[in-house]
């Protein structure tokens, strides 16, 4: 029987993980159940970084982006004797299970833990929605909504001076941030690991829209990792009749109030790993398909391909 939780936060942080860790704290302690907080994700658990939390150290967390846990990483986690330290320091305070909210990286970290014997349950907890198993992870619909504004702003100004922006976003290895940007705010263009990268393709279809379908001014939302914006721009000027401008989003996309959407998806996430935990199932993780929340584990979210965007982006080149 479970009788102590811990929760720790880990990875890139995303709005929506307050949501989590309140949900935890909460229906834990609601069920009986102890909470204990780790401060900045396995670099916490190494440094015995820990604290009894009870149901006012979640309060007024639920509108707050961040994570009030604190994040870090910690490459050295991957290494046998440093999960044994871990181990050893969550016995010292009784902890008997584990709420990892992170990524990837994050979860293959909870798997080492539960095969040592510790419980873990990941919730995915990231703004690149690159987790497998789930429709949306924790930040995404956020980090969605910042992009959107900022795109929306730089076409006001790239419509009056008949400019291409060139904007750069986040999403690590996965192009969703990107393809959901560009399909939210009409982008003319979109660069994904999955679309590849070929510079002069892009300076034909920008050719075509300039000279051909007279378009004014052009955006074209770019997944971070890919190529050089500020060099891209600058082709763009020397080769086309746009005059190219860049603009990296950056840590902004991390930041702000999560959305209404995020907050009630980590609620709902958070809700099913004390469930699961309480059950005695470990070494699973929490996601949501088709609007049910569900769980699988973790080993098959990390090593299941995620599902194909294809008809999201045949929907874009149709919109064009
Ligand atoms: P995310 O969880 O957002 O994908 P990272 O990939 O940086 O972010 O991983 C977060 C942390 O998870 C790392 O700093 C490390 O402590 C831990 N981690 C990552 N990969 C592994 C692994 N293969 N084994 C154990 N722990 C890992
Ligand atoms: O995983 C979240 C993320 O924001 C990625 O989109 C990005 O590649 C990375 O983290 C940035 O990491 P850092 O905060 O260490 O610069």
């Amino acid at each position: 029987m479970v009788r102590k939780i811990g929760i720790l936060t880990s990875g890139g942080d995303a709005p929506g993980m307050n949501a989590a860790i309140r949900a935890v704290t909460r229906i834990a302690l609601n069920n009986g159940v102890d909470v204990v907080g780790i401060r900045n994700g396995y670099k916490g658990l190494y440094e015995d970084n820990m604290f009894d939390m009870d149901k006012r150290s979640v309060s007024n967390i639920l509108s707050r982006g961040g994570t009030t846990l604190g994040s870090a990483r910690l490459p050295e986690f991957k290494e046998d004797n440093i999960q044994e330290v871990c181990i050893d320091n969550l016995k010292k305070h009784d902890v008997d299970a584990l709420v990892v909210v992170g990524g990837d990286g994050s979860y293959r970290g909870a798997l080492a833990l539960t095969q040592k014997g510790v419980n873990c349950v990941g919730l995915p907890g990231t703004i690149d929605n690159d987790i497998s198993g789930t429709d949306y992870t924790i930040g995404f619909n956020t980090a969605l909504n910042t992009c959107v504004e900022n795109v929306d702003k730089l076409r006001d100004t790239s419509s009056s001076h008949h400019r291409c922006s060139v904007v750069e976003v986040m999403g690590n290895h996965c192009g969703d941030l990107a393809l959901y940007t560009a399909l939210s705010c009409g982008a003319e263009m979109v660069i994904t690991p999955e679309t590849g990268y070929d510079e002069m393709e892009v300076m034909e279809q920008l050719r075509y829209l300039g000279e051909a379908v007279q378009k004014d001014h052009a955006i074209i939302i770019v997944s971070e990792k890919i190529c050089d914006c500020e060099a891209l721009a600058t082709k763009i000027s020397q080769n086309t009749n746009f005059s190219g401008r860049a603009t990296v989003l950056g840590h902004i996309q991390r930041g702000g109030s999560p959305s209404p959407f995020d907050r009630n998806l980590a609620s709902r996430m958070g809700e099913k790993a004390v469930d699961l935990l309480m059950e005695g199932i470990g070494g699973h993780c929490v996601g949501m398909i088709d609007n049910e929340i569900t769980s699988l584990p973790i080993e098959e979210a990390l090593n299941k391909p995620k599902k194909s965007r294809k008809h999201l982006y045949r929907l874009f080149d149709r919109l064009i």
